[in-house]
């Protein structure tokens, strides 16, 4: 078999088999596939596209580059929840302990910050000694015990995906519904979870930019995941301007902290309570959407779920007075005011953006080098549908280098759209995938 051969036929809009994807995730994990050939055949994909039974191929093979993890020493329900990726996104730190309080085992592979989005490890790391670094025994002893822990992705967790995706994000070859479907899920299933389920992201901050492409992209991953055993459900989420108000990783951790004490922005809350929800079905523990959010509500006015975020972080090192206390995590140095120039209301804040001017801040990484300022970010002060006067606060701004501030000042402007007339305002939940089909909200 030669690449060549298989780049040529999806070229050509040919069918692959099994053999040949097999061939191509094997050689190019492996070192014998160059990257110059790998990113002609990721570009092939891009424009022809896979079809179901290669999605799966594909996916499988992506599993065999590495281990799989064995979950069975877990006693329970084992449920996994995984984001596309978004701005402000901070659900993992809120329904895992929320979903843990609730009996079920949440034993979860996180990831760090991506292009112009966040990433779990990232947020939790700005709480002083938390660490995703643990033994396996810890890992599994910590999920027995209080029902939580979060680690890192390991070097033998389906590493074809890691040098895939380097690639992709340098080929543009990132926004095609097989590849994504391949990298989340191959590491999904890898990871050993019963039943997952998915959040997956829609508009201008996310990699599906339209509700069309984001329900296939659901619809492909449930496909792959009941395929291989585990109920799967996608739920189709909002990312056309940053989730809740905070951006940044200690900001988030607080945004955080509030949401599990019921003190949260709206958005947020009622994002968590939905995934969590389905999180709570998927594991068979209620009947329905309405009882499970009942007892979801009961967990954070007992205070039940935040005393279990305080157990899992302790657990994995981290310093619990920061998180009693929220003035003692990590602050930026410098902050300022973003002040409209204009009065209206707020129809657009362009998540993109917004995601990028905290990158700049120092929330995220600009190479692969750079070290995060954990006190950085952005907290928005008016969102979609607000209305503003000249001269008030969009944003407040926060970093540790006060030459970047000038800079963020200006992408968050230009993220913003402000018009005389009421905005019409997107839905934030647009429907589920699953394998009784589609429901649209
Ligand atoms: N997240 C992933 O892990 N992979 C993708 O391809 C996109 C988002």
């Amino acid at each position: 078999m030669r690449i060549n051969d298989i780049i040529l036929k999806k070229r050509n809009d040919g069918k692959l088999s099994k053999e040949e994807i097999d061939f191509a995730i094997a050689n190019f994990s492996n070192g014998t596939i160059p990257d110059y050939q790998f990113a002609a055949f990721l570009m092939a994909i891009y424009f022809q596209k896979l079809d179901k039974d290669e999605t799966i191929a594909l996916t499988r093979a992506m599993i065999n580059s590495g281990n799989v993890i064995d979950l069975s020493g877990i006693k329970g329900v084992k449920v996994d929840k995984h984001s596309t990726g978004g701005v402000g996104d901070k659900t993992s730190l809120i329904v895992g302990p929320l979903v843990a309080a609730a009996g079920i085992k949440i034993a979860k592979l996180s990831g760090r910050g991506l292009g112009h989005t966040g990433g779990t490890i990232d947020k939790l790391e700005s709480i002083s000694g938390f660490s995703v670094e643990m033994t396996e025994q810890q890992f599994f002893k910590n999920v027995n015990e209080i029902g939580i822990a979060i680690g890192g992705q390991t070097a033998e967790l389906v590493p074809a995906d890691k040098k895939i995706y380097a690639l992709r994000d340098v080929t543009c070859t990132v926004e095609n519904i097989s590849l994504i479907a391949g990298s989340i899920m191959s590491k999904k299933i890898a990871s050993g979870a019963d039943k997952i389920v998915l959040d997956v992201k829609v508009g201008d901050g996310a990699f599906m930019n339209t509700p069309k492409d984001a329900f296939e992209l659901g619809r492909v991953m449930v496909e792959i995941g009941e395929g291989m055993g585990r109920e799967t459900i996608a739920v189709i989420t909002d990312m056309n301007q940053p989730l809740g108000n905070a951006i940044g990783n200690s900001l988030e951790v607080i945004e955080s902290i509030e949401t599990l004490k019921g003190k949260g922005p709206k958005d947020l809350h009622d994002l968590c309570m939905e995934v969590s929800a389905h999180m709570l079905l998927v594991a068979g523990m209620f009947k329905n959407k309405t009882e499970a959010v009942a007892c979801l509500e009961k967990l954070i006015q007992s205070g039940e779920a935040f005393a279990k975020f305080k157990q899992f972080i302790q657990a994995q090192g981290g310093d619990v007075k920061q998180i009693e206390d929220t003035t003692k995590l990590p602050a930026a140095k410098h902050t300022m005011e973003v002040l409209s120039t204009q009065e209206g209301y707020i129809h657009n804040i362009g998540a993109r953006k917004i995601g990028l001017a905290s990158v700049v801040l120092g929330a995220g990484r600009e190479t692969k080098e750079s070290k995060i300022d954990f006190g950085a970010g952005i907290y928005l002060n008016k969102k979609v549908g607000d209305y503003i006067k000249k001269g008030e606060s969009l944003a407040k701004i926060y970093s540790s280098q006060s030459e970047k501030l000038k800079g963020a000042q200006e992408i968050i402007l230009s993220a913003y759209t402000i018009l005389p007339t009421q905005p019409k305002i997107n839905p934030l939940i647009y429907g589920t995938v699953s394998k009784a089909g589609v429901v649209t909200y």
